[in-house]
């Protein structure tokens, strides 16, 4: 049996999550997945009412899930930077999330901007670390609001945080099987401290791989390339910052923000998943956002649970209703509904 926490959060967060879940009771009808959900009331209208982020006596018993399904974190009348750190940074630091897996596919049927590129082009995946760089908040501020104000915020690399994700994404470039090819996105032509540590990690840790043909690539030519040669890459690691941006990047040549999944992992511990999409708070409860991302992300979790039959199928079921061309172009105004989407995708299940 397992223990799924669900925070659905803010904005259009649980209505792409009511999707998700919709679409894995199916595929873990077809297959026996026996599993319980938990849901927790979190977030910005939380916040708002109690002050409360994200509680320790919640963080409490997400340790005792087996995998935490996120939908999305913002809330209008929150100003950023309360909720964003207060509930996915949290999750992710608290529970070492310190691998962030950005599958960046085209699915047949679903349009890239990217002209004459095709989904035989565009099939890579993103290993963002996710624990460390600018996002550990290090750093400070001197006479706030001064002429003469000064901040500081440092990026965090260590040995350890570098070499482990930098070995997790040798380790997929060998089980994915497909060009057996790993690029490390870095800048460690101007970064020399914290990037050469990555460069020289990575050096390190590729003897160990040898049939993985690595390359690097600065993180400005790496966005160059994302576009007019996607289909150079096979498995990419890179830093915190860099992962996010380039990752936005990616969600675009995928065919949007509808469609782009992302997985917060620690291998040994609870992992969390989500689109990678934002609250969105204008199209709540409009009923017109894509939950393809969402429905992906609850995909990449059952995989993650070793339900790997399941996770197949709802690959499947997502592949087949792209195909399909009944989602429309997966925008806002594609004119299906997310509860309708949800529908095609759990009938497609088999
Ligand atoms: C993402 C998001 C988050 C990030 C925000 C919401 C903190 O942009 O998951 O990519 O910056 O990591
Ligand atoms: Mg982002």
């Amino acid at each position: 049996m397992h223990k799924i926490g669900v925070l659905p959060c803010d904005g259009v967060g649980p209505e792409v999550v009511a999707e998700g879940l919709k679409v894995m009771a199916a595929a873990a009808e077809a297959y026996e997945v026996d599993y319980e959900l938990v849901e927790y009331d979190i977030g910005g209208e939380r916040y708002l009412r109690t002050g409360e982020v994200l509680p320790d006596s919640v963080m409490a018993e997400l340790g005792q899930c087996d995998a935490i399904y996120l939908g999305a974190v913002g809330h209008d009348e929150v100003p950023p930077g309360i909720l964003e750190p207060g509930i996915i940074l949290k999750l992710r630091f608290d529970f070492d999330q310190y691998v962030n897996l950005r599958p960046i596919k085209l699915y047949p049927g679903v349009e890239t901007p990217l002209k004459g590129k095709g989904p035989e082009d565009i099939d890579f995946v993103v290993v963002r670390e996710n624990t460390e760089g600018f996002y550990a908040g290090m750093g400070g501020q001197l006479k706030v609001g001064t002429p003469d104000e000064v901040a500081i915020q440092t990026g965090v690399y260590t040995r350890k945080g570098t070499e482990r994700i930098i070995r997790y994404a040798f380790e997929l470039a060998q089980k994915r099987d497909k060009a057996r090819q790993l690029t490390m996105v870095d800048k460690a032509n101007v970064l020399t401290h914290g990037h050469g540590l990555w460069r020289r990690t990575f050096a390190e840790v590729a003897e160990e791989y040898p049939d993985i043909t690595t390359e690097t690539a600065f993180v400005d030519a790496a966005c160059m390339w994302f576009v007019k040669n996607p289909e150079w890459f096979d498995v990419v690691v890179t830093t915190n910052m860099f992962g996010d941006i380039i990752t936005d990047l990616g969600a675009m040549i995928q065919g949007g923000m509808g469609v782009a999944a992302s997985g917060n992992i620690n291998p040994e511990g609870i992992s969390m998943f989500e689109p990678i999409h934002g609250s969105a708070p204008k199209y709540q409860g409009k009923n017109v956002i894509c939950p393809v991302a969402a429905i992906c992300a609850a995909g990449m979790m059952m995989e993650h649970l070793g339900e790997v039959t399941a996770a197949a199928a709802i690959e499947k079921a997502v592949a087949a209703a792209l195909a399909s061309g009944k989602l429309g172009d997966l925008s806002t105004r594609s004119g299906v509904k997310t509860t309708e989407a949800g529908d095609l995708i759990a009938s497609l299940v088999e």
